[in-house]
């Protein structure tokens, strides 16, 4: 089981201004869509605002605690849409799905999943952002890097955690029955990301 958070990340740690992202690559765009298409995504819903529209090809799950404020993706697209009460609920909906599994944040959402992660999937940008949403700091005691591709203006760069991450809860918390899940999705399209 992988929980693989990706994220493109200012050198100073900043993700974001609440509101989007500070930096934007179409070879980062074409490379996410790649690498997550097929898999479940677990996303805040300030996240999925700024998106803006529910990813082709991925169930995306948002955690919030207003579902009836999510509008879901219309019928016969292949984007699938889920929401959830809290992160673990998310995690657990998106682990019955697949065993690879993807945290697209934002900050808040990192922050929480941050112990269930085994996997960090990061664009490290070389240059500084303003911003207050940051990703939680890479303990080096607690990551260890697999991989760095230099691109440039910004690395791909891979962690593993050192340790066993947190186990994800068997049931949601306050108990309540799991939603049924959708199990088929469509091939991506070609808008990105
Ligand atoms: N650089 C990157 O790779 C990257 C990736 C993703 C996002 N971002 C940036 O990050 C910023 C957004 O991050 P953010 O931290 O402000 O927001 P966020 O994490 O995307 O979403 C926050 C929302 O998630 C819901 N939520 C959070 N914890 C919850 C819990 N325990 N239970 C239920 N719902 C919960 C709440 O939604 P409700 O208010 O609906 O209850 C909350 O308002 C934007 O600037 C975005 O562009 C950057």
């Amino acid at each position: 089981m992988r929980v693989i958070a990706i994220a493109i990340v200012a050198e100073n740690g900043v993700l974001g201004d609440g509101q989007a992202q500070p930096f934007e690559f179409a070879e980062d765009w074409a490379r996410y869509k790649r690498v997550t298409s097929g898999h479940p995504m677990v996303m805040g819903r300030a996240t999925h605002e700024a998106i803006g529209r529910w990813l082709p090809g991925r169930t995306t799950i948002v955690v919030t605690r207003s579902p009836e404020q999510v509008e879901l993706p219309v019928e016969g697209s292949s984007a699938v849409g889920l929401t959830a009460g809290s992160v673990e609920e998310a995690l657990r909906l998106a682990a019955d799905l697949d065993d690879e599994i993807y945290v697209a944040g934002g900050g808040q959402i990192y922050a929480q999943a941050w112990p269930y992660l085994t996997d960090l999937d990061l664009t490290e940008v070389h240059a500084s952002a303003e911003g207050s949403v940051v990703l939680p700091e890479i303990d080096p005691a607690e990551w260890r890097e697999i991989r760095r591709e230099p691109r440039g203006a910004f690395d791909f760069a891979g962690y593993t955690r050192r340790t066993p991450p947190l186990a994800l809860p068997r049931a949601v918390p306050d108990g309540r029955p799991m939603p049924d899940l959708p199990r088929e999705q469509g091939p991506p399209d070609e808008a990105s990301p």
